[in-house]
């Protein structure tokens, strides 16, 4: 197959053109391997890893240490994808120069190229600074994680008119800060409709309906890796949890009952040898 590396412009041309894209979370080396093979289109280190990789309780602790060294190994086993770093909370939202120092690191160190951030008209400048500075930025709207306090916790957004109003100013704004796409979670549907009839750019949906030009799933849900809580909105593919313990259990016992190693995984000697070995 002939591929080539997947640019904004490329997500751009996608939407131009009625086609949809694919997007998933990674976190790690291996992952961002299969995602790439599978030709996701683009592939977000998402603040998530706070809390389906390093257990925390919300995304909240999330570091930029933390990010970046998740950033450089996805990075390098990805080829194809366009791959977004995700700005951790406070890493956007103290001043404009902290905001394009920090997304310069995602690219500068992480190798991303582009980044995500949360929030709509609140970040409209911050979004405009970053992208005068050179770098492609996702605005994040409707269920913002970082601010779960402030929204009262993992709630579909824009329930009535009011709110669904602001969910579309907030689009349109970040648009025209220079956002080359906007990333929409637990949106009801039909406002997600108007939001990506609206906007020039590209939609992404998380729990936004079908009308959206991108889905994206956080990986660790649609694998059946993470239980602590599901979305309504995750659709899980496949329960690798249950698979992987099987596999533990199997292991333990063969190790328990001595019948692994087998001869096959083992290393011999020459007969010769070995009798010099006192
Ligand atoms: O951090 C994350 O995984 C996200 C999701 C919306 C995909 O932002």
């Amino acid at each position: 197959m002939d591929r080539k590396k997947i640019t904004p412009v490329d997500l751009q041309t996608m939407k131009n053109e009625g086609k949809k894209f694919s997007m998933l979370t990674a976190y790690d080396y291996p992952m961002a391997l299969l995602e790439d093979r599978a030709g996701i289109e683009v592939i977000l280190v998402g603040d998530s890893l706070g809390m389906t990789v390093l257990g925390y309780e919300n995304t909240i602790p999330v570091t930029m240490e933390e990010m970046i060294h998740h950033t450089k190994a996805v990075t390098r086993g990805s080829k194809y994808a366009l791959i977004i770093g995700d700005m951790p909370f406070m890493s956007y939202n103290t001043s404009e120069q902290d905001a394009i120092y920090n997304a310069g690191r995602f690219m500068k160190e992480g190798k991303a190229d582009a980044i995500k951030l949360e929030g709509g008209v609140s970040v409209k400048e911050i979004v405009r600074a970053i992208v005068k500075a050179g770098i492609p930025v996702m605005g994040h709207i409707g269920l913002t994680p970082q601010t779960i306090s402030m929204l009262g916790g993992f709630k579909v957004q824009g329930k009535d008119a009011q709110a669904a109003q602001k969910i579309i100013d907030d689009a349109l704004e970040l648009e025209d800060a220079g956002a080359f796409s906007v990333l929409l979670e637990a949106v009801p549907a039909p406002i997600a409709q108007k939001v990506t009839e609206r906007l020039k750019v590209p939609t992404i949906g998380i729990g936004a309906g079908v009308h959206c030009d991108g889905q994206v799933l956080v990986v660790h849900d649609m694998l059946g890796l993470f239980d602590r809580f599901t979305p309504k909105f995750a659709k899980r593919y496949v329960n690798l949890s249950e698979q992987m313990l099987k596999a533990f259990d199997a292991y333990r016992e063969d190790v328990l009952k001595g019948v692994f190693p087998t001869d096959q995984h083992s290393f011999h000697i020459d007969e010769k040898e070995l009798g010099k070995v006192k």
